[in-house]
């Protein structure tokens, strides 16, 4: 079994104070004394949405948007959206198979290709549909995702990227996101009018925003418009994070299930897929870093010294390998793990604190999953399970490899095969 190692980090974060340690992440993550933060490419395409913002500007979009991932709403998204995504984008590849009967595919588009679907319509993004029209859309998601996070490039242009990204914008706005909210707006107008009832809207952030009639802000004009920053917020934050994350949970079975044959076939059990999952996303977050922004000067518990405007650099994917909180072999897959009362299963890899992922219920699942009514899987378990219901595994001829000019931990390519599809 391989250890997993602390991830590279851009060359600024080494000039500034680097929190590694889990509870003085903790203390940060959760004080209102400290403001999100980032690169500037982040204010570009993200400034003053959800995950941008702070203060009551964030708790006004926490409280608008807290009801679209509510156990009624998740419970809605499984049955009419997660397990129809699921099985067509398994089912366009199977199309595909071999004389044997054997379907060869890469893991990592295939989930990308799927959570595009699933983020589109959580998003509110209509016509994201056929094999063509959702390449193209992953494909502008892809270049806008790079564009946020340019300087975790090793590219030598992160300014050629940012404006490769503006361009992307625009592309999809034109292609996509106008004539999404046009009807959007036109279907809010028709409930006013009371001529359609509230069940009857899409049940997306688009239709919530129109609902709350929260679409624009002053200083439009000169940036990317807000409706268009919080869409590419919930699209990037949903599907880059899920599909780098599922493709190491696919890794991290295989890996066990060579050194623990004894185990073979529980990848087929849900219960047992959600712990596999939960301790592979302990392991492996898709950000190497995250900022925060002193509001004032102030000395941690630790007796560490912050002044005020500085930007901490937090180490989250550090904390998560901490063996004191997970135990001696923390840096090593266990989905036998147990951890300490009051930690999650997989540590901070959904965040902390006021701005912990809104998305987190939908990739893993509400609590308690034997509630028949409304318990969830979550997009995790439900792609791994429907893999593993085709007896996926990975290709040996074709070994996975990982991308070369990037400081995410990622799979670039994990070639498997589907032996009863
Ligand atoms: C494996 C999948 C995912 C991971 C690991 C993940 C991780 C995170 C993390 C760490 C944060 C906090 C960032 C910070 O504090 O700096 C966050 C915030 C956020 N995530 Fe996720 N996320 C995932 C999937 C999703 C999905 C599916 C959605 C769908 C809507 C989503 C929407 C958001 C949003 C809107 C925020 C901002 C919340 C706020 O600032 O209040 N995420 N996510």
């Amino acid at each position: 079994m391989q250890a997993v190692q602390d991830p590279i980090v851009p060359d600024y974060v080494h000039g500034l104070q680097r929190i590694t340690d889990f509870a003085e992440i903790e203390e940060v993550m959760k004080s209102p004394e400290f403001q999100i933060d980032g690169a500037d490419e982040r204010f570009i395409f993200l400034d003053d949405t959800l995950l941008m913002s702070d203060g009551q500007r964030h708790s006004e979009q926490k409280r608008l948007f807290a009801p679209l991932m509510s156990r009624q709403a998740l419970a809605y998204y499984e049955l009419k959206l997660v397990e129809p995504v699921v099985r067509q984008s398994i089912a366009e590849h199977v199309a595909k198979k071999d004389a044997q009967g054997v379907v060869r595919l890469d893991l990592v588009p295939l989930i990308h290709a799927a959570l595009t679907r699933i983020s589109a319509r959580v998003t509110g993004v209509d016509g994201v549909d056929t094999e063509e029209r959702t390449n193209r859309f992953r494909k502008l998601v892809l270049v806008i995702s790079a564009a946020t996070t340019a300087s975790f490039s090793r590219a030598a242009d992160p300014k050629g990227m940012i404006q490769q990204g503006r361009d992307a914008m625009q592309s999809m706005i034109d292609e996509f996101l106008s004539a999404s909210l046009l009807r959007r707006r036109a279907l809010v107008a028709q409930h006013r009018a009371g001529e359609i009832g509230l069940e009857d809207l899409p049940r997306d952030m688009l239709t919530t925003m129109c609902l709350a009639d929260d679409l624009a802000r002053d200083d439009d004009g000169e940036k990317i418009p807000y409706v268009w920053r919080q869409c590419a917020l919930f699209l990037t934050a949903s599907i880059k994070t899920t599909s780098h994350a599922l493709p190491h949970v696919f890794m991290h079975i295989d890996e066990w299930m060579r050194a623990h044959p004894e185990d073979q076939g529980k990848q087929l059990d849900p219960e047992w897929l959600h712990q596999a999952a939960a301790e592979s996303f302990r392991l492996h977050q898709s950000a190497p870093v995250r900022f925060r922004r002193a509001v004032k000067d102030l000395t941690l518990s630790t007796g560490r010294q912050v002044a005020r405007g500085e930007r901490l650099a937090i180490h989250t994917p550090i904390a998560n390998l901490s063996d004191a909180v997970f135990g001696p072999d923390a840096r090593y897959f266990n989905p036998n793990r147990t951890v300490p009362d009051g930690l999650k299963p997989w540590g901070m890899t959904f965040g902390m604190g006021t701005h912990a992922c809104l998305g987190q219920n939908l990739v893993t699942g509400m609590q308690n999953k034997g509630d028949e009514k409304h318990g969830t899987h979550g997009t995790a378990v439900c792609m791994l399970k429907a893999l593993y219901e085709m007896g996926a595994t990975l290709d040996p001829d074709h070994p996975a490899r990982r991308p070369e000019g990037n400081l995410h931990d990622v799979w670039e390519t994990v070639p498997i095969l589907l032996h009863t599809a």
